[in-house]
């Protein structure tokens, strides 16, 4: 029942008016001194407009030495930081949303160039990319006090909490995973660490949380049965919620792509359930209202990712059964974020929340291309107020998404296909199947691709050699390895997400596909394209998007 996730909830001294969170997510919109820019501001409040409970910004750096992991990113690290942080909070409190922080230290999980040019410092010399320096009881004793010291600047900068980041790798949760902390002294207990943080921001009296990985996917570091065992003392401690996310190092990490099950560690969540004794929230590809329902079961407040950054409405419109734009959790413009900012392949605004609102339009316009751009496009001129044909030469609409062979792809990306379909009734866009119409004048935009996906090969009996960067040829794997011999070099995958790439290897081996280092011996068929450009379902929606933005009667 829906209203599970309008029951109002105490953490810690805060009120949250509903149990749907936003989950912390760096977008590299921040300014490179670590302030929240009018940008950042912007992308916060509409997910706060969307109607969401609480929002916990992204990982937020401690120090200006040695603790940021993007560069963009937020950072709490100096007093002169608060008057900037407090338009933040203020906006966000008017919009009716409570807001935490989360604060970070990257430990090994950084580069020297992100830290201003330092050595990256860990619990064990065991560097992750760049080479760690092995922390001193002076360095531990220095980072809790900026822990702390970070806290006490949030509460004056108007945030309700702060949330500690433990888990992903980041330096708390490698004190505390046995997998990267080889000390020998009394912080060999890593948790030592995380209680004296948490009982130094108690003293300020400030809400403070934290997350965790319920699982590292990894024999060494830490499983279901170690978390519960961590939350025990951290409760002790007087941690106020506990956030259960997943992932250290990867290849399988926090945000699960299509590959994966949606409640993505439900499973290992449950196995503990009854060992937590504070408020719980839970992460993890919860995608549509089932979902959202489902993890309510065993959480007391549900956290969504990147559903919101795919929709900033996602709340409102499940609650007023409005369609919803789905994350198709393609990982593709939303992750690699250390230098770059934060952009969805499905919601082109993402990121771009400071433009002004769309200009109206009146009077009818012709749209052809019943693909994602052209849906795109037919959806912002009907919002703007055109009245709008859409002209589709198949029976079908869904362009080259009609071409995908990987079923998977088939299951999560035809979930944006239905959004269009319900969205484009919603608005009134008429639509024309098996209709074309000559594109030639003022009141008509031509909205088809220009680059081209190739079409599925027709093969039986033969030796067949991937070694392309082609997302279509990844997919065409699939269908091919069941009348042919399939080869596919490790290096096409490489342009993939790191989990999507392990998962889809996975998936691909299953169903008989060869991967190999390098191409030797003879094939039949090679496809060998190597490309950096090719088309997407990013580009295409973002080009509708501008398509139906600047479009003018003339
Ligand atoms: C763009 C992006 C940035 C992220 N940054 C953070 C972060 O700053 N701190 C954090 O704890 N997790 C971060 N994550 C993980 C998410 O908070 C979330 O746990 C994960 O995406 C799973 O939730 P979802 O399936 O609802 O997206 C990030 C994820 C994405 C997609
Ligand atoms: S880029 Fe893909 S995975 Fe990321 S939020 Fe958008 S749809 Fe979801």
């Amino acid at each position: 029942m829906i209203s599970y996730l309008l029951e109002p909830i105490k953490i810690g001294d805060i009120n949250l008016k509903n149990r749907i969170a936003m989950s912390p997510m760096i977008s590299n919109l921040g300014s490179p001194e670590g302030y929240p820019t009018d940008a950042y501001i912007a992308y916060l409040s509409e997910r706060a407009k969307g109607g969401v409970g609480l929002i916990i910004t992204e990982y937020t750096y401690i120090n200006k030495l040695d603790s940021r992991g993007s560069v963009n990113e937020l950072g709490l690290y100096s007093d002169e930081l608060t008057p900037k942080f407090m338009r933040l909070t203020e906006m966000i409190h008017a919009l009716g949303s409570k807001i935490f922080v989360q604060l970070v230290h990257a430990g090994r999980k950084t580069k020297r160039d992100v830290i201003w040019g330092n050595t990256p410092i860990a619990p064990s010399p065991m560097p992750l990319t760049d080479e760690v320096r092995e922390m001193n009881l002076n360095d531990i004793r220095r980072i809790k006090e900026e822990f702390i010291s970070a806290s006490i600047r949030a509460r004056r900068s108007g945030f309700d909490g702060v949330e500690l980041h433990g888990a992903h790798g980041y330096l708390l949760a490698q004190f505390m995973s046995p997998a990267v902390n080889r000390r020998n002294d009394e912080y060999k207990d890593g948790v030592k660490l995380v209680e004296e943080i948490v009982q130094g921001i108690k003293e300020s009296k400030m809400t403070v949380g934290i997350r965790l990985s319920v699982t590292e996917f990894d024999d060494l570091g830490l499983h279901p049965e170690d978390v519960a065992e961590i939350v025990k003392r951290l409760e002790k401690a007087g941690i106020d919620y506990v956030h259960l996310s997943a992932g250290r190092d990867g290849p399988m990490n926090s945000s699960m792509p299509f590959y994966y099950k949606h409640l993505s560690f439900l499973e290992e969540i449950e196995s503990i359930r009854d060992k937590i004794h504070v408020p719980l929230f839970i992460v993890g590809s919860i995608m549509n209202l089932h979902d959202a329902l489902k993890a309510r079961e065993v959480a007391d407040v549900v956290v969504l990712g990147r559903s919101l950054l795919a929709d900033p409405y996602w709340m409102k419109k499940a609650l007023t059964n409005e369609p919803i734009r789905p994350c198709i959790r393609c990982n593709q413009s939303c992750r690699g974020m250390v230098y770059r900012e934060v952009r969805c392949d499905v919601n082109p605004e993402l990121g771009w929340e400071i433009l002004p609102p769309m200009e109206r339009g009146k009077g009818e316009v012709e749209v052809v291309g019943g693909g994602v751009m052209g849906m795109e496009a037919a959806r912002v001129l009907a919002k703007r107020g055109f009245s709008v044909t859409l002209y589709e030469r198949e029976d079908k609409l869904g362009g080259q998404f009609l071409l995908f062979k990987d079923p998977w792809k088939i299951n999560e990306f035809n979930s944006i296909v239905d959004f269009y379909k319900n969205e484009l009734e919603r608005l009134g866009v008429e639509i024309k199947l098996r209709s074309e119409v000559n594109c030639n004048n003022g009141k008509c935009i031509y909205a088809v691709p220009e680059q081209h996906s190739p079409e599925p090969p027709e093969l039986k009996g033969k030796r067949i050699l991937i070694d392309s960067t082609l997302y279509a040829y990844h997919d065409y794997a699939f269908y091919l390895a069941k009348d042919n011999e399939v080869y596919m070099t490790e290096d096409s995958l490489s342009i993939l997400d790191r989990t999507r790439q392990f998962l889809l290897k996975e998936n691909l081996k299953e169903v008989g596909v060869n991967f190999v280092q390098k191409a030797t011996g003879s094939f039949d068929v090679v496809f060998n394209e190597k490309v950096r450009d090719q088309p997407t379902i990013g580009k295409s929606i973002q080009r509708g998007y501008w398509l139906g933005r600047t479009f003018s009667l003339r």
